[in-house]
């Protein structure tokens, strides 16, 4: 039945650990969704024939006395706080708010501009240095704070462009430079909204090599649909080990991390982009 459901909803291929459940939960909503198509169909049906014409050719200005149908909306009221208590909510707690150890993952920041991804990676370290508003300029326009021994070996900004190995936790620190955009990547069922002056974290673990589509979710001007061409390549932990010491070797012979934001064409009527 469930494989059934599956086929049916035509759910995309999953490639995250915990993608599965989250559509183990989007086919329990639709069980009721079609309990609910047939019982109300069927009760549509009833009501034609128990009301018909022929059966009261004078209107009854009473109606329907029996309370029936309350008792059957409050057993759908019911089942619906069932899936929310006993389902939605167990389920976002375990695989969407317990983060893995941070230490153990692979930790990225994504800053969300119109339009386009940019992605700022540690450098060996695996730790991104510190960043202020305040520092923003010209020159450093992800504020990165020099000062921050965590910095020197950071990476930035890869745009539109994310690397991770398959089987490692990792955490993305979701944040926006103008306007709210919303990070997805449906392959592995994760959606964050991207917020101007918040850095917001999501999880993931990657199943299966691949490159995967990372879209856009929420209306953020005119070039929103262009920001589903990010793009997730989910490698062997051979082929990111060599991916990663080729780029910080590129970026530890250019300048210090606070290369130029994405070259996007500001598109006309938007605010020319401000961190
Ligand atoms: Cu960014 Cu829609």
């Amino acid at each position: 039945m469930h494989d059934l459901f599956r086929k049916l909803l035509q759910l995309p291929p999953v490639a995250s650990t915990h993608g599965a459940k989250v559509d183990d939960l989007i086919i329990l909503v639709h069980y009721l969704m079609v309990a609910l198509f047939v019982g109300w169909g069927i009760f549509f049906i009833y009501t034609l024939y128990r009301f018909n014409k022929r059966r009261h050719p004078k209107a009854d200005y009473h109606g329907v006395r029996s309370h029936a149908s309350s008792w059957l909306e409050g057993a759908v009221a019911a089942i619906e706080a069932v899936l929310l208590v006993l389902f939605a909510v167990p389920m976002w707690a375990k695989h969407v708010d317990t983060f893995p150890d941070a230490s153990q993952s692979l930790q990225i920041d994504v800053i969300a501009q119109q339009f386009a991804w940019n992605v700022l990676y540690p450098g060996a370290d695996g730790k991104i240095g510190k960043r202020d508003m305040k520092l923003i300029s010209t020159e450093n326009p992800w504020g990165i704070d020099p000062a921050d021994p965590n910095s020197k070996d950071d990476f930035a900004p890869l745009i539109n462009e994310i690397h991770v190995p398959v089987n490692k936790d990792v955490i993305i620190y979701v944040t926006s430079k103008d306007v709210i955009h919303s990070f997805k990547i449906i392959a592995m069922r994760v959606t964050q909204d991207a917020i101007p002056g918040l850095r917001i974290p999501t999880h993931f673990k990657a199943t299966t090599p691949g490159v995967y589509q990372i879209n856009c979710a929420q209306l953020c001007g005119t070039g929103h649909s262009g920001m589903a061409a990010g793009r997730l390549y989910v490698d062997t932990q051979e082929n990111y080990d060599k991916w990663f010491a080729e780029k910080a070797k590129t970026a530890a012979n250019a300048a210090p991390a606070t290369n130029a934001p994405a070259a996007t064409t500001p598109v006309s009527g938007a605010a020319p982009a401000k961190p």
